[in-house]
């Protein structure tokens, strides 16, 4: 099958993409690599084999993400493991409410 995964270089997106190319799938994975060792990552995943596209862009970026989802039509599911962990701005927050 083909996966596409935002945040295919975060902690947990780059374990998925390795795990899916390692049982032979295909991965589509964007990133912005805004976040440390997210180059590494992306080293890491591509020693697994398997088929990997990797795009660096960020996803707020609308034009970046129509170009990436029409030449790949006909990928599905999508992941989508991108973000900031904000636990602590939460905890800020709920110790305000
Ligand atoms: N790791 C956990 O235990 C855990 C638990 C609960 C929820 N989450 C949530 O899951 C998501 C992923 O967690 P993670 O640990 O893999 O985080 P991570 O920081 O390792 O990975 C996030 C990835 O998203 C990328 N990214 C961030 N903003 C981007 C943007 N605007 N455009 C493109 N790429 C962008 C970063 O470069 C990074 O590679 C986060 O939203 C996190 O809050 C994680």
């Amino acid at each position: 099958m083909k996966y596409v995964i935002s945040g295919i270089a975060g902690f947990i997106g780059s374990n998925l993409a390795d795990r899916l190319l390692r049982h032979g799938n295909t991965v589509i994975g964007l990133d912005n690599l805004g976040r440390k060792g997210t180059k590494e990552n992306i080293k890491r995943i591509r020693s697994a084999g398997g088929e990997l596209s990797f795009h660096q862009g960020d996803i707020r970026d609308n034009r970046f993400l129509c170009e990436l989802f029409t030449q790949h039509r006909n990928a599905e599911p999508c992941f989508n493991w991108l973000g900031r962990l904000l636990l602590p701005l939460h905890m800020e927050r709920w110790t305000t409410f």
